[in-house]
């Protein structure tokens, strides 16, 4: 069981959370986080959007027009800006163990939901514009203050030629100055707009939400390398046409036949969303160790610390089978228990009659970058 952070909503439990407000209405919760540690400053969110890997924004509104630049950024750049500007950065998660420690008080949310950590940097002012996502996000006000106005509007108007969506006629019903530890719940599609109150740093947790177009087109994707039809067009009916350039009902029946073969099933479905769910972005690389560690060695340790997942890999479980980074797989029922608290903890510690069961496995994802042995005290 994940245990969940029992002041998280206050008086609210995690269950009564999700039955009255997820995905249906906000929630401001004042002190969410109490004793909530910064762990980012300007200078470092600056360092880190100068990174290859790492995915970063730049949004400015100056002279009455928005702009958009997109990471790496350079240092000195950043450094002398003036003006309404905010730095967005992204997937911190992958990055930071700081960051990943965050998340798993979210875990209450299963993991296939669960999207990243963005922190934004502005200075007095600073904005994105009025907005909505069509994700579920937790804005956690991380340094200095921030007023937050929200809106139910159902017109979602967008400023025409913005580079980012901007709402055009957004009319705030409700507003409040977030301080330092608290947070605002918003369900997708509810409109918001947040401005810098002096220096300030917000921590979006954000939950993904495929749309039916991209799950079906990465669907149609994944058929693609599965589809096994046999066959091939015949025609031994063919008789003399009028027009050889037109193509034939006849033609178009029986391809339309052929096609109509694809078939799938609710194990297709599983083997897609899996590997889908838990394949990780496309910036992510992984790292394996160099030099490795024997086999012997990392025993040793994986016994003395445990072993965790690399911050950028992420395993996924359905009744049947498992995925570790867009790879399915499956193992004796004997291992699974070890396999799904690894998962749901991202973490794990072993004994020595755990590390004879699984042992091999986890040696070949730590030569991968996939684990490593637990070196952070959380
Ligand atoms: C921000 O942190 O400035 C924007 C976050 C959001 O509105 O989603
Ligand atoms: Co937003």
């Amino acid at each position: 069981m994940i245990k969940i952070n029992s002041t998280l909503f206050g008086k609210l439990s995690a269950q009564q959370f999700l039955q009255k407000y997820w995905q249906k209405k906000p929630l401001l919760i004042r002190d969410a986080f109490p004793n909530f540690k910064n762990f980012l400053n300007k200078e470092k969110l600056i360092a880190l959007s100068c990174k290859e890997d790492i995915q970063s924004r730049l949004i400015r509104f100056q002279s009455r027009q928005w702009t958009l630049d997109v990471g790496p950024f350079k240092k000195h750049y950043l450094s002398q800006l003036t003006g309404h500007w905010t730095l967005l950065v992204q997937g911190l998660n992958y990055f930071l163990p700081e960051a990943e420690s965050l998340l798993k008080t979210f875990h209450f949310i299963p993991h296939a939901r669960l999207d990243d950590l963005m922190v934004s940097f502005a200075p007095d002012g600073g904005s994105v514009g009025p907005h909505f996502d069509s994700y579920d996000v937790f804005l956690l006000q991380g340094q200095g203050t921030r007023l937050w106005k929200i809106s139910k509007q159902n017109d979602q108007t967008l400023i025409p030629n913005a580079p980012l969506r901007i709402l055009k006629n957004f009319k705030s019903e409700e507003e409040w100055i977030l301080n330092p530890g608290d947070m605002l719940y918003l369900p997708p599609k509810y409109a918001h707009h947040g401005i810098a109150r002096g220096e300030c740093m917000t921590y979006s947790i954000g939950f993904r939400a495929v749309s039916a177009e991209e799950i079906t087109q990465a669907f149609l994707m994944f058929l693609q390398d599965h589809l096994h039809l046999t066959g091939r067009y015949t025609d031994p009916d063919l008789t003399l046409s009028k027009h050889p350039a037109e193509i034939s009902q006849q033609m178009i029946v029986k391809i339309e036949k052929m096609i109509r073969k694809i078939k799938f099933n609710k194990n297709d479905i599983e083997n897609f969303l899996g590997a889908y769910l838990s394949e990780p972005k496309a910036n992510l690389i992984f790292d394996p160790p160099d030099p490795a560690m024997s086999e012997k060695e990392f025993f040793k340790l994986a016994i003395q610390h445990g072993i965790m997942l690399d911050l950028k890999s992420q395993i996924l479980f359905t009744h049947k089978q498992f995925f570790i980074n867009g790879e399915s797989f499956t193992v004796h029922a004997q291992i699974k228990p070890y396999l799904k608290k690894l998962a749901d903890e991202r973490e794990i510690m072993l004994s020595l009659n755990t590390i004879q069961k699984i042992g091999f496995l986890l040696y070949e994802w730590y030569l991968n970058g996939y684990v490593r042995i637990k070196t952070w005290k959380k």
